[in-house]
């Protein structure tokens, strides 16, 4: 917890405007997205056999209990309680009208034996597997076409035991692509809150062609080093709002999808409003990104008060020929960031293609991006902004950013780089590249500082 004392800390610095000092301002929340619900049947997995001894297996208790949910349909819908205990299982499904409640020291944890993981198609807007052609495992909680979910109680733990999957991936034996840890496909109105997820095999949390998600007070852990470990990747779905998490990961903290190259463009589905707000958390990758899958459009995100650590890239839009697609309206704001690599990037060269039968003239459009009120100490290098010379990025507006070098002195290393930009800068030091004009007036942005 000492981070959040350290936190604190800074709220009396000078730098408080750039925390999450929540004192100083209304604080914004997630509610009322999605209703919250109070469930009057109750269950506990120990009603359905359930051993918590972390070596006997619950696959059947927990199939067994959410069967029961979902066939005996209870009004209002029923809760499963998860008692104190280490809960062995393979994965499996949840149903509607169901919440999954962890109690404080409950730990779900999968299995580490891959023979036990089923296989599911690939979706249909990346064509094939993420990480390798044809299916991919299923995701170790998984729902589908569900709505009223609730995940949530006591900071209980869903426990990936990811390592074998990564050794999997480190020596190159994975047939199919990894499992994530929580999935939630065609759904909505899902909450995932007070939950601690750890060593995910793959991505943490991810919503695909969902809507009205809302993920709060989470504790989001996996080592620096576990390969594509993301934290929470809302990925062709609508009205996601994501606050109040902390999330320390081997890959992106937050990353904003929707599909890839000719597969998202022909399913053709957008990520749109999308809420993250006051997220802490380190990983030599990414803080706040959008990309690399691109290819259903991105538009209408929000991400403020965001406090990075120990970064590679603190803010990241990444997209690439073949993506096709609409980046618009992205706003990052309020961002404090510290011991980063590179502070901002924009990039139109980033990430692979599912396979060589994507589009070359399919090429992203990125436009009005608003990235200010930043603050960065130790950052080896402010940011690069690099569109594509056929689809130039416009309306990139940077105002009130602060970029710090690291602690060696001598002369910067290395000054913003940019090329195939347009857009406009205010108070940003270092001074950006002269592709963004230097005043408000030029209309170069067409969302008012
Ligand atoms: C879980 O859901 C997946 C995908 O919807 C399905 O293929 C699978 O059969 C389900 N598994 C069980 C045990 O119900
Ligand atoms: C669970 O963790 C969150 C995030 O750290 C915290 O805000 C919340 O107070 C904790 N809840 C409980 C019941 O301990
Ligand atoms: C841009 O996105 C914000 C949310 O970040 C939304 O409130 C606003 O209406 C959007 N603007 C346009 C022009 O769509």
């Amino acid at each position: 917890m000492h981070r959040f004392v350290f936190s604190i800390f800074l709220c009396f610095a000078a730098i408080a405007p750039f925390l999450n000092c929540g004192v100083l301002a209304d604080v914004v929340t997630c509610s009322g997205i999605v209703p919250m619900r109070y469930r009057n049947d109750m269950i506990s997995i120990m009603d359905f056999g359930g051993v918590g001894d972390g070596v006997t297996m619950n696959t059947k208790a927990f199939r067994a209990a959410i069967y029961r949910i979902e066939h005996l349909r209870r009004r209002g819908g029923t809760l499963l309680y998860i008692p104190p205990g280490e809960y062995l299982t393979e994965s499996f499904n949840l149903t509607s009208h169901m919440t999954l409640y962890l109690a404080r020291g409950a730990v779900i944890k999968a299995t580490q034996d891959t023979r036990y993981w089923p296989l599911i198609a690939p979706l249909p807007s990346y064509g094939r597997g993420r990480e390798r052609p044809g299916g991919r495992y299923m995701s170790f909680i998984h729902g589908d076409g569900l709505h009223d979910v609730i995940i949530t109680g006591e900071n209980g733990t869903i426990d990936g035991q990811g390592s074998v999957w990564w050794n999997m991936w480190r020596q190159r034996t994975l047939q199919f692509t990894r499992p994530h840890l929580i999935e939630f496909m065609n759904s909505k109105n899902i909450i995932i809150s007070n939950v601690i997820f750890k060593n995910s095999p793959f991505w943490n949390i991810h919503p695909v062609y969902c809507s009205n998600v809302v993920i709060q007070y989470l504790t989001i852990l996996a080592p620096p080093d576990s390969p594509n470990t993301d934290g929470i990747d809302p990925d062709s779905s609508s009205h996601v709002c994501i606050e109040d998490s902390y999330i320390s990961t081997g890959d992106d903290l937050v990353s904003v999808k929707s599909g890839w190259d000719e597969y998202g463009i022909a399913y053709g589905r957008p990520s749109i409003d999308i809420t993250i707000r006051r997220v802490t958390g380190s990983s030599p990758f990414s803080g706040i990104s959008v990309g690399s899958e691109t290819s259903g459009g991105i538009e209408n995100v929000l991400a403020e008060h965001i406090s990075l650590f120990n970064m590679g890239v603190g803010i990241h839009l990444k997209t690439n020929i073949g993506r096709g697609g609409i980046i618009r309206n992205i706003t990052v704001t309020n961002v404090y960031m510290e011991n980063v690599r590179k502070g901002i990037k924009i990039a139109g060269d980033v990430g692979d293609h599912p396979d060589d039968k994507f589009d070359p003239n399919a090429l992203p459009v990125v436009k009005d991006v608003t990235i200010k009120n930043v603050w960065g100490e130790k950052v080896q290098q402010p940011g690069s902004i690099h569109g594509l010379s056929n689809s130039p990025f416009t309306g990139i507006c940077l105002s009130n950013i602060n970029i710090h070098g690291g602690t060696t002195t001598g002369p910067r290393k290395t000054p913003w780089q940019c090329s195939d930009v347009s857009g406009g800068a205010v108070e940003v030091s270092p001074w950006p590249c002269s592709e963004l004009t230097s005043t408000h007036q030029t209309g170069a942005c067409s969302i008012p500082f």
